[in-house]
Formats: structure tokens, sequence, C-alpha cells
């Protein structure tokens, strides 16, 4: 890979680049690393629309040589110091690939879509906000930005900040992880999902109900790290790699009551690792738990094939077809607002991956 990276130079001494990248919400999970945030399994997700993060990035050659990075970083316009520790590792495992990063002075800005303390992740789409800002740096020309090639170069640098990042750059679905039922799948960069999708998928819809506002119990590094001598790690890399094959054969067919069946029976082993891991985390909360039977009542009573899937917290994502979206946010307002802190939660739906910004 590093060949793909070779003689990468910086065009500009100083400029500006930004971008908005999108979140994403996993259908079949990624939970398990190797080194260099290597996937212990794939992955497939969905590109969010709404939920993202802008980034903007000041950059300026440096007057002296110094053996260590100089950044500035604000989010909100808000000066954040704690977020630096997290971008200089970023910038450390980077830094083979983009030999210039110590050679300038960066002040980044960042904003979310979404609100900072809402439980939704911000570092899937800041990580890779700022792996494409750092990326444009090198291109000679603005319509390199819109290759194919850039945007795999940024999927594997944004990688190397968040591993789920690598899925914030492209849409509607994307890969990641080699995996056999997928010819050109890869454990370094996200891909595009490469087979037919069914119209059914088109603009499907993610609400996201805020269950639970406070940061995390346990952080995705110390879960990812659970699975290293977790006893039903071996079985559950191989179901991640059979429910790939599984969901491709969904995609192409429509056939809903087969992804509801797949898609939380994804989000329920996630959670089922995390319970059964040493020491265990039980991340659901009472209101995760109600609104899942809600759920299923829900279906169970229209037919209407709305289900949940769930990140490593408390919150629900319920996805269910365009087709369907009134009567199921009528439920949503009805049945389920009741269950979030305060009230809250975010319409979303499939999008289309990373955009430049002027
Ligand atoms: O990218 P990380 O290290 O924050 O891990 C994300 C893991 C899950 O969100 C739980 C699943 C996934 O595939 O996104």
């Amino acid at each position: 890979m590093i060949e793909l990276f070779k003689d990468l130079k910086t065009t500009s001494d100083q400029g500006i680049t930004s971008w908005e990248a999108p979140s994403n919400i996993a259908l079949v999970k990624y939970w398990g690393k190797f080194k260099d945030q290597i996937p212990a399994n794939p992955s497939l997700s969905f590109t969010l629309s709404n939920c993202h993060s802008k980034t903007t990035l000041n950059y300026r050659l440096r007057s002296e040589v110094s053996d260590d990075y100089s950044i500035d970083f604000y989010l909100d316009d808000e000066p954040k110091e704690d977020f630096i520790p997290k971008i200089k590792t970023f910038f450390d495992r980077i830094e083979a690939y983009l030999p210039f990063l110590k050679s300038y002075d960066f002040e980044i800005r960042s904003t979310n879509s979404f609100p900072h303390s809402s439980g939704i992740a911000s570092s899937a789409s800041g990580m890779a906000a700022l792996a494409l800002c750092l990326l444009e740096m090198t291109v000679k020309s603005i319509e390199e930005t819109n290759s194919e090639d850039f945007y795999q170069k940024a999927s594997f640098l944004a990688r190397l900040g968040s591993g789920s990042g690598c899925r914030s750059i492209e849409g509607p679905l994307v890969q990641w992880g080699s995996t056999p039922s997928i010819s050109n799948s890869s454990d370094l960069f996200g891909i595009p999902y490469p087979t037919d999708i069914h119209p059914v998928f088109e603009n499907y819809q993610d609400c996201i109900l805020i269950v639970h506002k406070g940061s995390k119990a346990v952080s995705s590094t110390v879960g990812h790290q659970l699975m290293e001598n977790h006893p039903f790690a071996k079985q559950r890399f191989a179901q991640a790699h059979q429910h790939i094959e599984k969901l491709i054969a969904i995609l192409q067919s429509g056939d809903l009551n087969a992804f509801v069946e797949l898609v939380e029976l994804e989000a329920l082993t996630l959670h089922a690792m995390m319970l059964t891991s040493n020491p265990n985390f039980i991340l659901m909360k009472p209101n995760t738990l109600a609104i899942i039977e809600k759920v299923r009542e829900f279906r169970a009573h229209t037919g209407i094939p709305i289900c949940f899937t769930l990140d490593a917290g408390a919150n629900v994502h319920l996805l269910y077809p365009h087709k369907d979206a009134i009567a199921s946010f009528d439920f949503i307002l009805k049945d389920l607002v009741a269950y979030c802190e305060n009230q809250q939660y975010i319409c979303d739906q499939l999008g289309m991956g990373a955009k430049r910004l002027s």
C-alpha cells in the first residue's frame, strides 16, 4: 500500500482545505482488531447523510524544523487541547504516508452536525474529514479529489485514525475487511459496496433515538481489545463473514424480512460479545430494551419492516424503507420518543459520502 502513497508531496507552502464527512452505521459490525487497525472481521455499513463532521485545515510551512507536530484544534470555535493527543497519535500512524506532517503548522477547526454530547461517536466522521483535508494538501489539481484513487487513499488514512472512519468517505454503502464473497474487499480501506442493490434500499431511513447522551462505559479501543481473549471470538469472526455473504443476497433481492433478522442479530451479537467478555459491560439501558420490545410489537402488528441496530452504546438506530417513513415516524413520535433522553432523536437517511467544501 505504501506504493500507492509513493512520492506524495505537498503542492503549496500554505493553504486551506475543507471537507464534510458523514457518520456511518454498520449493519455487519466491526468488533475486534489487530495491529495497525486491521479489522478482525469484515463489516458493511450505511453511510449517513445528515450526521456529519465539517473540518477546515489551515496549514503553513514552518520556519524551523521540529521533531514534534504543531497542531491547534478547535471544536465549534472553542480551543480543545484534550483532542490533540488523539490527533498526534493519528499523525504518528500516517506519517509514513504523509511525510510532511512535521514541516507544517496546522490549525484544525471542526464542527459536528449532531450535538456534541448526544452519544453519537464523532471519531469516524471527524477522522475521515481530517484525512481528506490532509490528503488534499498533496493534489496537483482539484479534479484529483474526485477520483477513486483519492477516496481509496483517504479511506486508508482515515482507518488509521478511527477504524470505522474508513467507511465514512464514500456512500451509500461501504464494505471494509477482506472477505471471500467480495472479491476486491480489503483490510486496508473501505470500498463502495460493489454489488447490485434492490431499489427498496434507496433512501433507506435511519432515525437515531438518543437514549443516553453521556459518554460510553467502554471506549471502542478497550472494546476491541476485549475480543483478543474472548472465548467466542473465533465463532464471531467466522459469523461476520457468513453475514456479509447473506447480506449480499438480501441487498440484491430486497428481502426485508431477512434484512430485519440479520441486522438485529448483528446488533445483539455485538452486545453479546460485550456481555460475555472479561471484564464485561452492559451498554444497553432499560430504555434501549423498552424500545426494542416496542419495535418488535409494532412490526408484528403492522407488518412494517422497521428494525433496530445499535453501536457500542445505549442509543438505538431505527432502519426502515423510505416508503414506510410516514407510518414509522408516527410510531416513533407516539410510542418511542418518550424513552429518549430529553425526547431527543435525529432523523437521517442514506448518504452519498464526503463532500469537498469550497
Ligand atoms: O471505529 P471504532 O474503533 O470506534 O469501532 C466501531 C465499532 C462499532 O461502531 C461498534 C461497530 C462498527 O462497525 O462501526
